[in-house]
């Protein structure tokens, strides 16, 4: 198993900096990339760095497709706090892509169907997601985030490793930090489930580069990176990928060797 290799980087600034030079590498090499994307604090100077390079010309993403890791449930496009609202005025606003895409999780009106039929609609989206990335050819490069409590994507400590996208109940400690970062501290104000791509599908990813900040993420990094490779840490199954590149700042590096 190969070691995931570990950029550290003085502060938020200078991670934007060092995972925007990479995807950008990437996107040099293949013009055509697959890009998997995640929404929150952490990849905001990503996406600056992202939309600086298309400013000065260095970067062009006109062959590039994405797909978002997941998206609050019943969220979506006309929803200020939905990940899609977030791409949108993050990144998709300034830099120009081929397409690009987030799990669908506000198919229809819930009060015109009975639960189990919503439930249904919202399987058949979830596979409608998986295959749409296995259309485009896989995604190449994944940009992820962190929980405080190890998770990727929404994929929350679990006994069992997630498969493909699904939809999934946020943990406590999830709608905790949400609820601070993103509500005022307001928990009822924070969707309670998402849709998110499994476990299984990000490792799917031909590169993985994880991105994290900031002391609250320093004992994730340390389980993810020294602890037992288990999923109730999502992050430390990424120990079994080939290719993965950890980008984070000295203060989450600070319990590590
Ligand atoms: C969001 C996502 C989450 C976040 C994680 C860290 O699309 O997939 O796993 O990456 O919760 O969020 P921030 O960056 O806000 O600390």
């Amino acid at each position: 198993m190969k070691k995931p290799t570990v950029y550290c980087c003085k502060n938020h600034s200078e991670l934007g900096r060092v995972a925007a030079s990479l995807i950008a590498q990437q996107i040099s090499q293949n013009p055509n990339l697959v890009l998997g994307l995640p929404s929150g604090k952490t990849p905001i100077t990503v996406y600056q760095e992202l939309r600086k390079k298309y400013d000065n010309e260095e970067l062009d993403c006109s062959g590039v497709t994405t797909f978002n890791l997941d998206e609050y449930f019943q969220r979506g496009k006309g929803d200020a706090d939905s990940y899609y609202t977030f791409m949108h005025e993050r990144l998709f606003k300034y830099v120009p892509f081929k397409a690009s895409y987030l799990p669908n999780a506000k198919p229809a009106d819930p009060k015109e169907m009975s639960t189990s039929e919503y439930l249904t609609l919202i399987d058949e989206e979830c596979s409608k997601y998986d295959k749409l990335i296995e259309d485009c050819g896989g995604i190449d490069v994944q940009l992820v985030g962190i929980g405080s409590n190890g998770h990727i994507g929404f994929n929350e400590p679990s006994d069992e490793i997630s498969g493909g996208t699904y939809l999934v109940d946020l943990a406590e400690q999830t709608i905790k930090d949400n609820a601070e970062k993103f509500y005022n501290g307001n928990k009822s104000e924070v969707p309670k489930s998402a849709i998110s791509m499994g476990m299984e599908q990000i490792m799917k990813a031909k590169m993985i580069i994880l991105i994290a900040n900031g002391i609250s993420k320093a004992k994730a990094i340390y389980d993810a990176l020294e602890g037992p490779i288990t999923p109730q840490v999502p992050a430390s199954l990424l120990r079994e990928h080939e290719d993965v590149i950890f980008v984070i700042d000295e203060a989450t590096a600070s319990l590590i060797d």
